[in-house]
C-alpha cells in the first residue's frame, strides 16, 4: 500500500499539496482547504516558516499561553508556555500564585558544561594510541581556533579534550571526550562543527603516524557528535514554607505535607509512578522550552537519562519536612540557548524571550526548572487531595464543547452548569443535547 514518489522535495509547495491530495485524499478539496486555512496571510512570514524545514506544506498551531506570577529569585515573571494539554497552564498559574505569597521560587545554576564525542575504533596497543593523543592534542585544539574564535572572545569555547578508553564496554572502542562552554547558545552547531574538525585532524595526523604504521593498524573515526546527556549542565530550583500554609478547611497542613512527601517517595522507588511523575514535570519544562524555540527532544532525552543516572529511573524532584518546614526541590539537566537557532527568527520565540526580559541561557535554565517544579507541585497537590480529574476535566470541558460545535451561548450555559457539577464526557454531551432539544 502507499504510493511512491521521487523528487518530492523538488516540487513546488503547490505541486506537493496537489500530489498529496491525489495520492492520499482522493483529490478531496477539503484536505487542501485544511492545509491552506493555516497558511499565514503575510507571505514573507509564511515563507520563513516554510523554510524552517523541508517539505513544509502548512503550519501546525499549538496554543501560546502565559502563566503569570512566577516569582523566581526576587524577579517576577510571566512564563510563556506552548502546550496543548488543557490543564497545564492553569495548574502552573495556580502553583505560581500559591508560592508567590510564600517567598517565591529560588533557583541556582550548578554548572553549564556541555560535551561532545569523537567515537573511535582502534584495535592496536592502547599505549600507542594514548601516546599519539598526547603528541597531537595541541594540534587538535589548534585545528578549531577559527571555529571557536568568537566563542573564545566571549569567554566560552572548548574546555578540554580527553582520550577515554571504553574497551571495557565495547572491544576496540575509544572516544575523544570534549567539554565545552557555549554561554548563551545551546551550542549544538558550534560543538558539532568543532568535533568534525577535531575528528578530521585526528585522522589526518594518525595517517602519517609511524607507530600505527609499524603496528599495521591505526585508529578510525566512526562518528562525531555532541551528547544530549548533559549532567554537567545542571540547574536546581526549590520552594519552602511552614506546614500550616497548607492547612485548608478540608485538610491539616501537616497531613497534606506528609501525603505530599509520601507521593514523591513513591515516585523515587517505583518506575511506573516515576515516569508519570516526571512526565508532569516535563509538561512545564517542555512548554517553556518550546515557547523559547529550544530543542525539546534534546531536553527530554537528557532529562530522562539523568533520572536514571544511578541505574534506577527515579523522581527528578525531592520533598522533605524538617520540623515545621516543607521543602520541595528539583535538580535537572537543561542545555538551553537564548541566542542562535530560532531565537532571532521566529516572531513568537522573540516575543517569548522579550517577555522573559531577554534572559541569559542560565536564567532560562532556572525559569524552565521552576516551571517543572511548579507543575509537579500542582499535580501532586491535586493527586493527594481531590484527584487530578476535577481540574483536568474542568479545563477539558471546552474541548468537548468544541467537538460538539457548541455555540457561545451553549458554552456559557455549560460552564455555569459545570461549576457545580462533575464534568465527564457523557455529562457534557448530555447537557448540550438537552439544551438543543
Ligand atoms: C498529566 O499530564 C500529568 C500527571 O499525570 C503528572 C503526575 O501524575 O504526577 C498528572
Amino acid at each position: 500500500m502507499g504510493i511512491p514518489v521521487s523528487g518530492f522535495s523538488k516540487k513546488s509547495k503547490h505541486d506537493k499539496i496537489k500530489w498529496l491530495a491525489e495520492a492520499y485524499f482522493n483529490d478531496d478539496a477539503t484536505a487542501i482547504q485544511t492545509l491552506k486555512k493555516y497558511w499565514n496571510s503575510d507571505d514573507r512570514l509564511q515563507e520563513m516558516h516554510d523554510e524552517f524545514t523541508e517539505n513544509a506544506i502548512s503550519n501546525y498551531y499549538l496554543p501560546f499561553s502565559v502563566a503569570p506570577n512566577f516569582q523566581i529569585n526576587d524577579t517576577l515573571y510571566a512564563l510563556p508556555m506552548v502546550i496543548e494539554e488543557s490543564s497545564v497552564v492553569a495548574a502552573a498559574s495556580n502553583a505560581a500564585k500559591f508560592w508567590m505569597n510564600r517567598g517565591g521560587f529560588k533557583a541556582e545554576v550548578i554548572s553549564t558544561v556541555k560535551t561532545g564525542q569523537v567515537h573511535i575504533d582502534y584495535f592496536g596497543n592502547p599505549a600507542v594510541l594514548f601516546s599519539f593523543f598526547s603528541e597531537v592534542k595541541e594540534k587538535l585544539i589548534g585545528s578549531i581556533s577559527e571555529i571557536q574564535k568568537n566563542m573564545k572572545a566571549r569567554g566560552g569555547g572548548l574546555i578540554e579534550i580527553e582520550l577515554k578508553d571504553e574497551t571495557s564496554k565495547l572491544m576496540g572502542y575509544y572516544e575523544l571526550h570534549c567539554t565545552f562552554e557555549t554561554l548563551d547558545a545551546m551550542g549544538a552547531n558550534f560543538i558539532n562543527s568543532c568535533l568534525e574538525e577535531i575528528a578530521d585532524t585526528f585522522e589526518a595526523e594518525a595517517n602519517g603516524y609511524q607507530a600505527f604504521e609499524t603496528e599495521g593498524r591505526g585508529p578510525k573515526v566512526v562518528l562525531s557528535i555532541l551528547s544530549n546527556y548533559v549532567p554537567e549542565c545542571l540547574v536546581k530550583a526549590w520552594v519552602s514554607c511552614e506546614l500550616d500554609h497548607f492547612s485548608t478547611e478540608d485538610i491539616d497542613g501537616k497531613e497534606f505535607a506528609d501525603n505530599f512527601v509520601r507521593a514523591v517517595e513513591m515516585a523515587k522507588v517505583e518506575i511506573r509512578r516515576a515516569v508519570t511523575h516526571n512526565k508532569g514535570i516535563m509538561n512545564g519544562i517542555d512548554a517553556v522550552v518550546l515557547a523559547t524555540g529550544n530543542d525539546f527532544r534534546a531536553v527530554e532525552a537528557g532529562v530522562h537519562a539523568y533520572a536514571s543516572r544511578n541505574g534506577n529511573y527515579t523522581s527528578l524532584t525531592d520533598a522533605r519536612i524538617d520540623e515545621d518546614t516543607f521543602t520541595f526541590s528539583i535538580e535537572v539537566p537543561l542545555a538551553l540557548g537564548t541566542v542562535g537557532g530560532l531565537t532571532s527568527l521566529h516572531p513568537l520565540v522573540k516575543f517569548a524571550l522579550q517577555l522573559l526580559r531577554k534572559p541569559s541561557a542560565s536564567e532560562l535554565m532556572m525559569i524552565a526548572a521552576v516551571a517543572g517544579l511548579a507543575q509537579n507541585f500542582a499535580a501532586i497537590r491535586s493527586l493527594v487531595t481531590t484527584g487530578i480529574q476535577q481540574g483536568h476535566m474542568k479545563m477539558h470541558l471546552m474541548n468537548i464543547l468544541n467537538q460538539m460545535e457548541a455555540t457561545s451561548e451553549e458554552k456559557q450555559k455549560a460552564i455555569r452548569h459545570f461549576t457545580k457539577n462533575t464534568v465527564s464526557h457523557s455529562a457534557a454531551v448530555e447537557f448540550i443535547e438537552k439544551l438543543r432539544n
